[in-house]
């Protein structure tokens, strides 16, 4: 079973009057348990696909489908608790809340759902990548590759069925990439979620189920 679909979704962008069409007919479906990895040159449309796949934009045209429920006309309210609870979103930007700690911020999804145990868990989670010293450093307080592992640790708390990460290791040496993806695969393993990633490291390319390439607004 698919867990997310795209049916022929196109986005275009209007600047100055000139249309740009980013994606063109595009068509894709992820498996439950699939990993797989989204790559392409800079600007070909690769964060663009994965804000279209989990409902954070809507295609100019075509059709978006999460867990078979149709998403591509759906309300904010609708997408509100997919978003808490179906989906994991690890932002190129992290998208960290500057008013929150890290330990607040990793806590957040699991405390919207009242999750007793949200403390626990994010602190543990924050203990797995390597930050259980960072915990109560605001996010102008960490560097930008501890953020992006607190926003990974954000991700992941509620269980997700399917994260969506762009660029996820981008900003790590080499020791806390590999904490970050080990933290991925051990969800995978354990929960059989479904991981679409954004990256250009060729080692996460190899362990993954499949791989797709971005160009001129379509998959080569
Ligand atoms: N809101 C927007 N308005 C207009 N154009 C946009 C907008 N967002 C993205 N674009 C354009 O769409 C194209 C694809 O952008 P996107 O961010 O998806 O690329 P990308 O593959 O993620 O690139 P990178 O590897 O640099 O992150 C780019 O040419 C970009 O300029
Ligand atoms: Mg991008």
């Amino acid at each position: 079973m698919p867990v997310v679909e795209a049916r022929n979704i196109t986005k275009t962008y209007t600047i100055a009057n000139r249309e740009i069409r980013v994606l063109d007919d595009v068509s894709l479906s992820v498996a439950e348990g699939e990993f797989l990895v989204v790559e392409g040159s800079s600007g070909s449309g690769k964060t663009t696909l994965l804000s279209l796949l989990s409902g954070l934009d809507k295609p100019s045209s075509g059709r978006v489908l999460l867990e078979e429920m149709d998403i591509t006309e759906a309300s904010e309210d609708d997408l509100a608790p997919l978003r808490n609870e179906t989906i994991g979103f690890v932002f190129q930007s992290f998208h960290l809340v500057p008013s929150l700690t890290a330990l607040e911020n990793v806590m957040f999804p699991a405390e919207i759902r009242r999750d007793p145990q949200a403390h626990d868990k994010a602190a543990e989670l924050l203990k797995r990548v390597g930050l259980q010293k960072r915990s109560d450093n605001y996010p102008h307080q960490l560097s930008g590759g501890e953020m992006q592992r607190v926003a990974m640790c954000r991700a992941v708390i509620n269980n997700p069925k399917i994260i969506f990460a762009d660029e996820p290791t981008g900003n790590l040496d080499s020791e806390n990439g590999k904490a970050v993806l080990d933290l991925l695969l051990e969800f995978k393993k354990e929960h059989q979620t479904t991981l679409v990633l954004v990256t250009h490291s060729i080692d996460i390319a190899r362990i993954a189920d499949r791989m797709i390439i971005l160009k001129d607004g379509r998959i080569s």
